[in-house]
């Protein structure tokens, strides 16, 4: 035996490995019973000579036990491996799917410690290797692969012992139980891609990883509580910022309302009473606008009908009625938001400017075309036919003043258009110039017509015998209108015929 065994001995020391047909027991058997030959000094201080590289030549003094005991392990582990020829050659270490004996041949530190330099790869995956990195290998320092895959290793990698394994091009540390902490060599993950840790424990690129964990477990959450507060603020305070399709058509908030207005500054006031304001404001759309804004504190009631009618007013559509952009409802603070028109009102048109007669015949006809619309569409919207409520607009004029009033009988309206016209030619303001206001003006005109026709119509007026005949023909109609006693009042057919032909 002694004899086979220094035979082998004499091919795995000089390049790798012979094993006698005889090494059939087990490997710890034959640790048990070899013993060194009596010239295994002499062998391997020849095989150093040989070849100084060889692990066990810079050992000094021999162990010669311990040498020998290894090469008896690498012997076993060559055949195990299924290497090709180990004779000649021991390329490769291969324990794979091997539970029963990898963990044994994994604890013969001896055979590590002087790995034969011939071994290029080492497969311990499958194996059910426990407890912590096994150093072992490191010994192996000219190994290309190494697949430590599918066991339960744990605790940490050496990460910086791999320096010491500079021709390792193929690593597995997958499968395994490694500690989590402590990576952060950078190169190490550089060197070896992901595939090398799929469940490894070990998480490549921690850094990035933490950073996205964070990401996600803390910035998604705060992301989605950002963006559903902005959403509900922008909902409930700022929806002129939502895109159109999202936006309440007609209705604003408080909020948008104060950033048209400048916070409701005294530069946008127009006109100003205890319970209400009329701002002048430009809407982010770039719309000029005028916001009518009522303080009081109403009741629900009272809200819900302000709605109503709001609702009503927005879908008025005529020229001569200024449209109504929406409105806001609020428990202390309502408004109605209209157009803004530039022009003055009829009333400052008309005493300032003196204008043509053919100019008020065009006010006439637009204001009966206004009122008609509305009394056949919207009978329950009302106004005010002062000229003072009367906006201009490119020569048109716009009925202002909407109000829903329920005694706005088709009479009274009647009778404040026959009021709006004796007033457009006359050019006399039925509240300031008459003791008895309006039903004082009408007398007045009526003691003036027909003899004293010229008291009637506006002096500063050219008077040609066609614009006289035609002033007459208004102030009958207006006489008409007015007149209460009944049947004589002309029907709203009548007077827009009357008007269209003017
Ligand atoms: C070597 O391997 C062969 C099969 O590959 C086997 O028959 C033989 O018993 C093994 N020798 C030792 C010493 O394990
Ligand atoms: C081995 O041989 C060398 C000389 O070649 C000697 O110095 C050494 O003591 C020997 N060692 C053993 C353990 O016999
Ligand atoms: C792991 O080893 C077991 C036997 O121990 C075997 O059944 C299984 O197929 C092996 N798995 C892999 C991935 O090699
Ligand atoms: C790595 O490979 C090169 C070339 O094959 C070789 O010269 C070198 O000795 C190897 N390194 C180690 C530590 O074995
Ligand atoms: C990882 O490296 C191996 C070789 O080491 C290569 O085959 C594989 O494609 C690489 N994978 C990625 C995702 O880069």
């Amino acid at each position: 035996m002694a004899l086979i065994s220094a035979n082998f001995l004499v091919f795995f020391l000089t390049i790798s490995l012979s094993i006698p047909p005889i090494l059939t027991a087990s490997v710890v058997e034959d640790l048990d019973n070899l013993k060194p030959p009596p010239d295994f000094n002499l062998t391997i201080t020849n095989n150093c000579l040989r070849n100084p590289n060889l692990r066990y030549c810079k050992a000094s003094p021999f162990d010669l036990h311990e040498i020998f005991k290894s090469t008896i392990v690498a012997s076993h582990l060559c055949n195990i491996s299924n290497n090709p020829n180990c004779v000649e050659s021991f390329p490769k270490i291969d324990l794979h799917s091997q539970p029963k004996i990898a963990p044994l041949y994994l604890s013969f530190t001896f055979f590590w410690k002087y790995c034969p330099l011939t071994i290029l790869s080492i497969d311990l995956s499958n194996s059910s290797l426990k407890g912590n990195f096994p150093f072992e290998v490191f010994n192996c320092s000219q190994i290309q692969q190494l697949d430590l895959s599918h066991n339960e290793l744990s605790g940490d990698v050496p990460v910086q012992n791999f320096d010491h394994l500079p021709n390792l091009t193929f690593l597995s540390l997958s499968y395994n139980h490694f500690s989590e902490c402590k990576i952060s060599d950078k190169n190490f993950f550089k060197r070896f891609n992901t595939t090398s840790f799929i469940h490894s424990g070990l998480l490549p690129n921690q850094k990035k990883f933490r950073v996205k964990a964070v990401l996600l477990l803390v910035g998604f959450p705060i992301s989605v509580v950002v963006t559903i507060v902005w959403f509900g603020w922008l909902c409930f305070w700022r929806p002129d910022f939502l895109p159109k399709f999202l936006q309440r058509k007609y209705k604003f908030t408080p909020s948008t309302l104060k950033a048209a207005t400048n916070g409701l500054s005294k530069r946008n006031l127009v006109a100003k009473s205890s319970t209400s304001g009329i701002y002048r404001g430009i809407l982010r759309d770039g719309n000029e606008v005028k916001i009518e804004i009522y303080w009081e504190i109403i009741s629900t009631e009272s809200r819900r009908r302000f709605v109503e009618q709001c609702k009503i007013l927005v879908q008025l559509h005529h020229k001569n009625i200024v449209p109504v952009l929406g409105w806001c409802d609020n428990r202390r603070f309502r408004a109605i938001v209209t157009k803004w028109i530039d022009g003055g009102n009829l009333e400052t048109w008309l005493s300032r400017s003196a204008p043509p007669w053919k100019q008020r015949v065009k006010a006439f006809i637009g204001i009966a075309s206004g009122t008609c619309y509305l009394h056949e569409e919207w009978p329950e919207v009302g106004y005010d036919l002062k000229t003072r409520n009367i906006r201009l607009s490119s020569g048109e004029p716009l009925i202002s003043r909407l109000k829903f009033d329920h005694h706005n009988s088709s009479t009274k309206k009647i009778y404040k258009f026959g009021v709006f016209i004796l007033e457009m030619v006359s050019n006399r303001r039925p509240l300031e110039d008459f003791e008895r206001g309006e039903t004082g003006f009408v007398e007045w005109v009526k003691i003036n017509y027909p003899d004293n026709l010229e008291n009637v119509i506006d002096k500063r007026m050219k008077r040609t015998g066609h614009i006289v005949r035609e002033a007459t023909d208004a102030i009958e109609m207006g006489l008409m209108c007015t007149d209460l006693s009944s049947g004589n009042q002309p029907s709203w057919d009548h007077l827009s015929n009357m008007v269209s032909n003017m």
